[in-house]
């Protein structure tokens, strides 16, 4: 791990995960179970963390599946392998195994035989040159790729406030930072991914997938209000008081019930040829 990787916490992802499960596109996986073989599903879960994405899909897919959770991080992996999903659709097993592992470093080998690839909330956090490696060599897989809840750069706070956009940059710039492994693509990432796989000759799919949080989802919003804000304040130090008092008029809104906010995603769906 690089000095500027910080490690996701199991508590963020456990907040975040029935947000991601609502936002995520149904219809997307109706298109993608036209396109799986019959019998055993492989599928591989590409910086799968503590196994939410197999606990969301497996169970709305028919068929026995074996999943194979990636992730560099050991205590995320432990989750996974102890969380496991509920049966599939049609109350066929569902196996996890989890690989300890950097995804920017797999071969065509470790995909040997997947059913299906998928990657949820991973793709903003890697560089152009990381990002077209694993489209490479999720090419060598010829198998469908679905990529769910990468962050597209747009939030929508509500109500409006004056300062609303220049956070909203700043926040952005930090998602594009360079970095020891290069600049990150942030909120580039589903363009460049959309790009890449459709120069494969596959079809590519896009579905919003906002998370829509209230009151009713405090929790997650105050967590979320934190990451966001810490990392424009980051990247705009010269910003910081401006922005400490915009943290403190939107944290009096969310306390008073006030304050709503949608974070947009996007899906993407490719068919490989
Ligand atoms: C935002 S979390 C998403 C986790 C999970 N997919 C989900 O939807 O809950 C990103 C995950 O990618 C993992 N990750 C990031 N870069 C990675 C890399 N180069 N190799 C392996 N795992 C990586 C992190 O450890 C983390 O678990």
């Amino acid at each position: 791990m690089n000095a500027e990787d910080h490690r996701i916490s199991s508590d963020w992802l456990a907040l975040r995960e029935p947000a991601d499960a609502s936002a995520r596109a149904p219809d997307l996986v109706e298109r993608l179970g036209r396109h799986l073989p019959a019998g055993r599903l492989t599928i591989h879960d590409l910086g799968g963390g503590t196994g939410s994405m197999g606990r969301w899909l497996a169970p709305l897919m028919p068929g026995p599946q074996h999943w194979v959770v990636h992730d560099r991080d050991d205590e995320l992996l432990e989750v996974a392998t102890t969380d496991l999903p509920g049966p599939a659709a049609d109350g066929s097993a569902v196996t996890v195994e989890a690989r300890q592992s950097d995804i920017t470093h797999l071969q065509p080998d470790d995909l040997a035989g997947a059913a299906l690839i998928t990657a949820s909330a991973l793709l903003d956090l890697l560089t152009g040159e990381e990002l077209t490696g694993l489209v490479d060599v999720c090419a060598t897989a010829a198998c469908p790729v679905l990529l769910p809840l990468s962050v597209v750069g747009r939030v929508d706070l509500t109500p409006a406030d004056p300062l609303d956009a220049r956070v909203t940059a700043a926040f952005n710039a930090h998602q594009r930072r360079a970095t020891e492994r290069g600049r990150l693509l942030g909120p580039d990432a589903v363009a460049v991914a959309v790009e890449a796989f459709g120069q494969g000759g596959g079809e590519v799919l896009v579905r919003p997938s906002p998370w829509r949080l209230d009151a009713d989802q405090g929790a997650l919003m105050g967590a979320w209000f934190a990451g966001w804000i810490g990392a424009a304040r980051e990247q705009e130090p010269d910003l910081a008081a401006e922005i400490d008092a915009y943290a403190d008029r939107r944290r009096a809104q969310a306390v008073a019930g006030r304050l709503a906010v949608t974070v947009d995603h996007a899906d993407v769906l490719v068919l490989q040829a």
